[in-house]
């Protein structure tokens, strides 16, 4: 039987329909290689989800999750607050720390399943050696968006995903319609399949393309 976590349980901003997106990519991995990664981690609310989702259906991957722990790059964060694209405070997603999540890890005994990753996205990304098979993006901000979905595609196994959260999100995250929409621009030659489920925009690697491991960040700065 499929399972529904109860997003009470669980510190997360997607909803029902999020959560539904991102379950049903992850149950359709079968036959694509690789780990999973999370750029956008917070309190680990979906990364727990993912990983329990793993464990139930026996799935071998490891959920990389990815996160400052201490919230947004405050100098990007006001550059987007100067542009309008959103409006959010200084301390918006400060409330975590890598030990809270590293704890709640241990407590739901995943452990061996989700793995978190401190730091700023420039400095980490580059040190995941991948492949994966399936990336969620949820940060918000339109140049960590467009770094982090850049960094990752180059690590991304033919066949897998990247998911964007907050595509829809005008009211307090212009800028991330914007990076997914630079995103699919640049690299349209590659992608096989690029739509909106529910909630997330899904983007589907071309099953044809590229090698797998170097960095590609040829778009970082492109919204910086
Ligand atoms: C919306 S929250 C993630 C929510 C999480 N996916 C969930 O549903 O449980 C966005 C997170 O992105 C992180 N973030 C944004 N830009 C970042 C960057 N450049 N490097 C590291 N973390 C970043 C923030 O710290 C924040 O915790």
């Amino acid at each position: 039987m499929p399972w529904t976590p109860d997003l009470g349980e669980y510190e997360t901003v997607l909803d029902e329909r999020g959560i539904a997106d991102l379950l049903g990519a992850i149950s359709a991995l079968a036959g694509t290689p690789g780990d999973i990664v999370e750029c956008g981690s917070w309190r680990g609310g979906s990364a727990m989800i993912m990983g329990e989702f793993l464990r139930r259906t026996g799935d071998e991957r490891l959920v990389y999750a990815c996160d400052s722990y201490e919230g947004f790059d405050l100098d990007e964060l006001r550059l987007e607050r100067e542009s309008g694209r959103t409006r959010e405070r200084d301390d918006a997603f400060a409330s975590t720390s890598l030990k809270y999540v590293q704890a709640k890890i241990r407590e739901r005994d995943l452990e061996g399943k989700v793995r978190p990753v401190k730091g700023y996205f420039e400095e980490t990304l580059p040190t995941l050696e991948g492949p994966f098979a399936l990336a969620l993006v949820d940060c918000d901000l339109h140049s960590s968006i467009l770094y982090a979905a850049c960094a990752l595609w180059p690590k991304l196994s033919a066949g897998g995903m990247m998911l964007f959260d907050d595509y829809l999100n005008a009211e307090h995250f212009s800028g991330a319609r914007a990076a997914v929409e630079q995103f699919l621009a640049d690299h349209r030659d590659e992608i096989e399949d690029e739509r909106l489920l529910s909630r997330l925009y899904r983007v589907r690697k071309a099953r044809g393309a590229t090698r797998v491991g170097a960095l590609d960040t040829g778009a970082s700065t492109a919204g910086a």
